[in-house]
């Protein structure tokens, strides 16, 4: 039988990674972080020196980058060949320069094909899988069995970007954090839509609600797939 497959999308701050981690833990399946395939080709192309704006070489190193992840979503290294990049993926540099990178339609269609193997995979195999990012609910898994678009004010995103990179949540910390999410969102948007849902997808504004209230959400929805 089939394994259960799970599309969440959102923009940066609206708990996605959170909530699918926690999804993905608790029905004890695999866990598709697409971000951070994004993030670990803009680590490998400042690494070798490729500037991220070359159409070519990001297209090229899309296609023979040496990726390792795991789908555990408790074990959530990645690794570029044998350097383990997990931490290096979530720096300033890397949110600065990843847009240019996922905003190249030939990456795109590298990343989306990889994306769809190991989703395809693991729910034939049985174990099925939450895959969360911007382009899942609409193009890598369209035929999910719960396809649910993560959405929260600007202001709740920024408070929670702030938080997650500086220990105190001050206004300068979020005007800082502001440049960076909101700069993001908006080149990102030029190629994929995160901000209305397709039909069929669930829309949940998480602005308001704790993590625990959008899990039990989540919870109802997957048991009305079951
Ligand atoms: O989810 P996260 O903020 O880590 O994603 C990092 C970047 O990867 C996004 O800003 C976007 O440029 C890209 N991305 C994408 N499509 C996805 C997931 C992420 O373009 N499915």
């Amino acid at each position: 039988e089939n394994g259960l497959s799970v599309a969440i999308d959102g923009p940066s701050g609206s708990g996605k990674s959170t909530i699918s981690r926690r999804l993905a833990d608790e029905l004890g399946i695999g866990y598709l972080d697409t971000g951070a395939m994004y993030r670990a080709l803009t680590w490998y192309c400042l690494d070798q020196g490729l500037p991220v704006d070359d159409y070519d070489a990001a297209a090229g190193a899309a296609d023979s980058f040496p990726l390792l992840m795991g789908n555990d979503p408790q074990d959530t290294r990645v690794y570029v060949g044998s350097t383990d990049v997990t931490d290096a993926i979530r720096t300033t540099e890397i949110s600065e320069n990843v847009s240019a990178i996922a905003t190249n339609l030939a990456v795109r269609d590298t990343m989306r094909r990889l994306q769809r193997e190991i989703i395809e995979k693991a729910v034939r195999a049985g174990s099925g899988m939450v895959a969360e990012g911007r382009d899942i609910t609409t193009v890598v898994a369209p035929d999910a069995d719960l396809r649910i678009l993560l959405t929260a004010s600007s202001d709740a995103r920024l408070a929670r970007r702030a938080a997650q990179l500086n220990e105190e949540v001050t206004a300068e910390a979020i005007e800082a954090t502001k440049a960076q999410v909101l700069d993001r969102d908006a080149k990102d948007s030029t190629v994929v839509n995160f901000t209305t849902a397709a039909d069929g997808v669930v829309l949940l504004d998480t602005s308001v609600q704790t993590v625990e209230e959008t899990m039990e959400i989540v919870f109802q929805l997957v048991a009305t797939t079951l």
